[in-house]
């Protein structure tokens, strides 16, 4: 069992490269360049930059990286295309995207074995123009699919020094594969690559961003019965927040950044219970109701800073203002607010006030009340 010099990871297999830093393991190896001339073929360069461009606005990565796979079947001439993942464990490769048999998403290859496993430990494309007699290859994918694989191109999916995974073509349909072929495939195991890492960065962002949300939500809940509202305050909004947005057919960004006010509409009671951690001066001798009247400027500041949040500010900053001029704070100007921010201001009186006969409906726009009236009939 062999271990990496530079990252100390334990290296099971026959690797050249390390699979999680790139350092070459074996003397007489350099790090490989990471991506060909991607469009050595001049004709093909139009639909390699046309989906080069695709990369940055994808929102459906297995849709890309078919777009990927059949681009490199129809550049190279070839019958099918594959693009296999590493594990975590960076021990078996398996198949993100593959044309043809539906049974290869179930198929796992040991990164030991095969043309695939071969690219991946040595971080160097390949062309395989007779498999069956080269000790390389293996046949148990074609035994498990029936398919008989006579020629393969494949490069490695590398994206900074880390090894994603690989992609390959089989069977060229004319002649064989040739240094043009692997020039453009190692152009794709680029483009590839980045989609899959970009999709990886977005998805840990989003978890990020989700469990944020959940610490603030959850915090806000625990302070917010200073309003004399009942746990569940706060989803009880989110719920009928989303259920008036859809009534007014608010556009789905709009829906998701009220959606994001409304869990958030009262994060300012956590600000109050320790302002000077987050740079607010509050006079410690500040009367109850002065204080909380704070909550939804300290909740607007808060969400200011955290940027995929701060849309929802004003909503928040509003919460408790009205049109007619009634409300908190008085600094903030009756004409700022919308019919969009009056959304979280109605639920909130809605919500909060125990003697709903009591409720000044007259203070919010037609539109919204229309909205909250169909809302709490439905
Ligand atoms: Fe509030
Ligand atoms: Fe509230």
């Amino acid at each position: 069992m062999d271990k990496c010099q530079s990252c100390n990871k334990i290296i099971l297999s026959d690797y050249v490269f390390c699979p999680r830093c790139g350092n070459p393991l074996k003397p007489g190896y350099e790090a490989p360049a990471t991506m060909g001339s991607g469009a050595a073929c001049e004709d093909d360069a139009v639909r390699f930059f046309d989906l080069a461009r695709n990369l940055s606005s994808a929102d459906n990565i297995d849709q890309l990286l078919r777009k990927i796979g059949t681009a490199a079947e129809s550049i190279l001439q070839a019958e099918r295309s594959a693009i296999l993942l590493l594990d975590e464990q960076h021990e078996n490769l398996y198949f993100k995207t593959a044309t043809g048999e539906e049974i290869l998403k179930k198929i796992t290859i040991p990164i030991s074995e095969g043309v695939a496993g071969w690219i991946a430990r040595n971080r160097q494309p390949l062309i395989v123009n007779d498999p069956y007699s080269d000790s390389r290859f293996s046949p148990e994918t074609d035994k498990k699919t029936g398919y008989k694989t006579k020629s393969i191109a494949g490069a490695p999916m590398i994206a900074g020094s880390e090894l994603i995974g690989v992609v390959e073509v089989l069977n060229k349909k004319d002649g064989q594969f040739e240094k043009c072929d692997i020039d453009n495939l190692t152009g794709f195991a680029g483009l590839a690559a980045v989609s899959i890492l970009n999709t990886r960065l977005r998805a840990r962002q989003e978890n990020i961003l989700s469990n944020i949300l959940d610490y603030l939500v959850m915090g806000s809940e625990a302070m917010g019965n200073a309003e004399g509202t009942s746990k569940g305050h706060t989803w009880e909004m989110a719920r009928m927040a989303s259920v008036m947005t859809k009534e007014m057919q608010l556009s789905e960004e709009t829906r998701q950044t009220v959606h994001k006010a409304a869990m958030l509409h009262d994060v300012g009671f956590l600000g109050l219970e320790n302002p000077q951690l987050l740079g607010f001066e509050i006079p410690p001798a500040l009367p109850d109701e002065a204080r909380f009247r704070l909550h939804p400027v300290i909740g607007s500041e808060m969400i200011k800073r955290i940027k995929p949040l701060a849309g929802a500010a004003p909503y928040i900053a509003n919460h408790h203002r009205y049109k007619n001029g009634e409300g908190f704070p008085e600094n903030i100007s009756p004409a700022s607010i919308t019919p969009e921010t009056e959304i979280i201001s109605i639920l909130e009186d809605y919500l909060t006030c125990r003697d709903k006969n009591k409720i000044n409906f007259e203070r919010y726009s037609g539109q919204v009340r229309n909205a909250f009236l169909k809302t709490v009939s439905d």
